[in-house]
């Protein structure tokens, strides 16, 4: 296993998350569970946010990108952790203002903002918005005329940086829905719109290269390519940047395919991505901009697992053994969606050596609902307490009904001891909002 702060394997051979034994907390709070290990999540927040202090003056602000995971607790978490966050719809803006975030230090996103979202926005008096069309742009400066405000905007642009990962989660190439793209000149265009509303103040621009991104480089690049874009406005439109937001994207561990980097090591992105804006801005004679930087996976990604129990076993002779558990792609469904890899450790008896290689499948009824495929196990049996790490990101917040099973509940652990930040759906929860229309009879026979 990979021995990390956050988790460990106790005397009794159980691993162990931020203190606390999973089999007791699988006991306590039944599975399947996603569990969050508070110290590990503080420690990432507070290492963005005194690199940028340290080596950017303190001239911007760490956003926890919370589609990652956005519940009341993390919000508060954030807050008092002094940072601020992003949002991509109502429904996250609505769950950080019920939890008392500042919406100052909130930035909204999204390539399709609602008109109801966008006045939610308004009304709450978020930080920015990120315009990610010319519509969103009208719609923004006649909400905020209609209240008597100027709202600050970002103006999504697409760099064109190839960062390797998968496909589905790459947003800054040429073809995406994301941005305005700087090569063939709609981002120029947006620009001089933008700067002709009178009720939105063009404040500067953001771009999201995409996810699990390890190489520093792809984003010393997108900074270069987003500055010399940012002086080249300078110079046709005589618009000076205030802020630059990076995005988030910094790459995590799930297997040991993935470079395991310890929470100070993340450090070393800012560093890079910072140096690259100071040496572009005086390249170009720019003003230091307001930085902005939102990462979500690598704050709360190895902060969190998920514990199942192992129920039936299929073994098919020759071809495959299947563990099946009590989730599946409803908690988590990252391999339905990427053939994302996890690995998997018997939490119950973490220190036995593995000895076959099994797949853990759900139990949706869809074949390709899996969690991970060909994984090194020991033996495992009915009712063995199954962990399955790095699930802190998208996983609760991807996760969904499907075939009506209850979306797990979420436990925060401190100094050993779990408690709900989550609390357990009920199925009368699942079926709250179904009409059964008078004219559908009951039969009684
Ligand atoms: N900022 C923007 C504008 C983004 O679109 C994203 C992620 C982030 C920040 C945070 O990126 P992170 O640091 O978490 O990589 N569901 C996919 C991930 C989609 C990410 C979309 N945007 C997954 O499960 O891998």
């Amino acid at each position: 296993m990979n021995e990390r702060e956050t988790l460990k394997i106790n005397a009794k051979g159980h691993l162990e998350i931020g203190g606390a034994d999973c089999v007791a907390l699988a006991q306590e709070f039944g599975t399947p569970l996603y569990v969050f290990d508070e110290k590990y999540i503080r420690k990432m927040m507070s290492v963005y946010r005194d690199t940028l202090a340290t080596y950017y003056d303190g001239k911007g602000m760490v956003l926890y990108a919370s589609k990652a995971f956005s519940c009341k607790a993390i919000y508060r978490i954030a807050d008092e952790e002094n940072i601020g966050i992003d949002v991509v719809s109502g429904g996250e803006l609505y769950t950080a203002t019920q939890a008392g975030f500042p919406a100052q230090n909130i930035c909204m996103h999204g390539n399709n903002k609602l008109d109801y979202e966008l006045g939610e926005a308004l009304d709450a008096g978020v930080g920015y918005i990120v315009a990610d069309a010319y519509s969103e742009i009208d719609k923004i400066d006649a909400e905020a005329a209609k209240r008597g405000i100027v709202q600050k905007i970002l103006l999504r642009i697409n760099p064109g940086v190839e960062a390797h990962t998968h496909a589905f989660v790459q947003t800054a190439t040429t073809d995406s829905k994301f941005g305005f793209s700087l090569q063939n000149g709609t981002a120029e265009a947006v620009t001089a719109y933008a700067l002709t509303k009178k009720n939105v103040q063009l404040d500067g621009y953001h771009c999201h290269i995409g996810s699990q991104i390890f190489e520093k480089q792809s984003f010393v690049l997108a900074v270069e390519k987003c500055l010399d874009f940012a002086a080249e406005m300078q110079k046709k439109l005589g618009f000076t940047l205030k802020t630059l937001n990076m995005g988030g994207g910094f790459g995590v561990w799930y297997t040991d395919e993935d470079k395991k980097i310890p929470p100070e090591g993340y450090a070393e992105y800012l560093i890079a991505l910072i140096e690259a804006v100071k040496a572009k801005t005086a390249e170009h004679k720019l003003p230091l901009p307001y930085l902005l930087l939102e990462p979500g996976r690598s704050i709360i990604g190895e902060a969190g697992i998920t514990l199942y129990t192992v129920g039936a076993i299929k073994d098919i002779p020759g071809v495959r053994k299947y563990l099946a558990v009590d989730g599946g792609m409803f908690d988590n469904p990252r391999y339905a969606l990427y053939q994302s890899k996890y690995t998997p450790i018997l939490a119950n008896r973490a220190s036995e050596e593995p000895t076959e290689i099994v797949s853990i499948a759900g139990k949706c009824c869809e074949s390709g609902d899996l969690i991970a495929v060909n994984v090194n196990l020991p033996k495992a049996e009915s009712g063995d307490i199954l962990a399955i790490l790095s699930t802190g990101a998208y996983n609760y917040s991807m996760a969904m009904n499907y075939n009506r099973n209850k979306i797990p509940p979420c436990v925060l652990v401190k100094d050993g001891k779990g408690e709900y930040i989550v609390k357990p759906q009920t199925y009368e929860d699942i079926a709250r909002n179904d009409v059964i229309l008078e004219r559908l009879s009951k039969k009684t026979k």
